[in-house]
């Protein structure tokens, strides 16, 4: 983790039973050469002691809003613009909330409010904490706002329980800090391209062909792209879905739409194609609403493939293409087809024929097939499909870098 060295990172720790965990995060930062100030709210004070933070961090604790010797030395608006990055780890549902409504009544609350730095979030909490609309409001919200989340994880949680709202493990928040300099130090700004949700494809004018793509996954995926510092362009079928406004969404709705707002945005780093684009269409579309017969026989072609003239289109090729493949049977061997004739980097299949995972489900669980490189596929096990775009991402930037 070289790209901690010297970095100054402000590091709160909220009240929660995962803050014992920041003891060992604080304790990979300082080993990777990071510089550490640290704030604890009056609740995180009940699980780790301020002696414990200052030996292993080498630095100063801050937890009073008022305190005079504080803010004599550094008051809350040094100590916001002192920091490169301020880390929240275990960010709680309370903290999370007050945040999110920019509520000021403690130091952590208000250093993060002053601040004109990356905020990152490391949330830990309770399955229904976690799940309940209050929170997910709160989330939406502070994504909106460019924070950024590392995290949650499904698992055993302490209270018993089980799901998501683990914290993830220090290792993994010390990883993920270290990429975010490194994507900052190389200054250069990625450019992402993600197809999602399906086509609609008209018999006539009130009826279509499509499909049962609710465009969640890639969604997900543009998100995580955008969290992860990418110029990130989305060009999305018929969905439901909202998306940051940062975001560049291109609202489509058939394939040759998709196409043409496709080439219209090359040329980009590299172009994720998880859109479920309509096989099929109307050889001709019926003008006029059809009427009413016994039988009705649909003359229909085949659609242009999308991926496969982008991945052929030599001087605007992304320099990664990376397909999806929509699976029921002969996963591999058909995953693997499609890398090949449609000319991806990576081809990413799910099992559609599992109705937990793929279509409109919130989760999915995917295998990489790669071209060029020495391991062939790799697994990534059933998680939301928000944890699924983060370690494809992840595995993007290794790429790019
Ligand atoms: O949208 P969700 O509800 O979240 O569901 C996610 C998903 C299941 C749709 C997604 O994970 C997925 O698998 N997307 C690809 C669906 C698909 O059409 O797969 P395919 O095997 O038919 O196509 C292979 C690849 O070619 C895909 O990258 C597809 O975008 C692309 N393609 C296919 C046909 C076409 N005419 N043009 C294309 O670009």
């Amino acid at each position: 983790m070289k790209n901690l060295l010297n970095k100054k990172i402000l590091f709160i720790i909220c009240g929660g039973i995962s803050a014992f965990k920041s003891l060992e995060t604080i304790r990979i930062f300082k080993k990777n050469g990071a510089e550490i100030k640290t704030i604890l709210t009056s609740s995180a004070k009940e699980f780790v002691t301020p002696l414990s933070v200052t030996s292993l961090s080498q630095g100063k604790v801050y937890s009073d809003l008022f305190n005079a010797e504080n803010e004599a030395e550094m008051d809350h608006i040094s100590l916001s613009r002192w920091a490169d990055i301020i880390v929240i780890a275990p960010a709680t549902a309370n903290t999370i909330s007050k945040l999110a409504q920019g509520t000021t009544d403690d130091l952590a609350s208000t250093v993060v409010l002053a601040s004109n730095k990356d905020i990152i979030l490391a949330p830990a909490m309770n399955v229904r904490m976690w799940e309940h609309p209050t929170t997910k409001t709160n989330i939406n919200k502070l994504k909106d706002f460019g924070y950024k989340l590392i995290g949650p994880e499904i698992g055993d949680m302490a209270c018993g329980e089980y799901g998501e709202g683990k914290m993830s493990d220090p290792l993994t928040i010390a990883k993920e800090i270290d990429k975010y300099f490194l994507i900052k130090k190389s200054n250069k700004k990625f450019k992402a391209l993600v197809t999602a949700g399906p086509t609609n494809e008209y018999i006539d004018p009130v009826r279509f062909i499509t499909n049962k793509s609710s465009g969640k996954q890639g969604y997900e995926l543009a998100k995580s792209l955008y969290r992860n510092g990418f110029d990130t362009t989305l060009i999305s079928g018929p969905t439901n879905l909202e998306i940051n406004k940062d975001i560049n969404l291109i609202r489509v709705e058939t394939a040759n739409e998709m196409l043409i707002a496709t080439q219209k945005n090359l040329p980009v780093d590299v172009a994720v194609f998880s859109a479920a684009v309509a096989d099929f269409k109307m050889n001709k579309s019926y003008e006029t609403k059809l009427k009413k017969k016994e039988n009705l026989t649909l003359n229909l072609e085949k659609n242009i493939d999308i991926l496969n003239y982008i991945s052929n289109h030599n001087s605007m090729r992304p320099k990664l293409v990376i397909g999806f493949a929509a699976e029921t049977d002969e996963i591999h061997k058909n995953a693997e087809d499609k890398l090949n004739k449609k000319n991806c980097d990576w081809i990413i299949s799910n099992d559609v024929s599992n109705k937990d995972i793929g279509f409109n489900s919130d989760y999915n669980e995917v295998i990489i097939h790669y071209k060029n490189k020495d391991i062939k596929k790799e697994k990534l096990s059933y998680k939301k499909k928000s944890g699924i775009s983060d370690e494809i991402v992840d595995r993007i930037i290794d790429q790019l870098n």
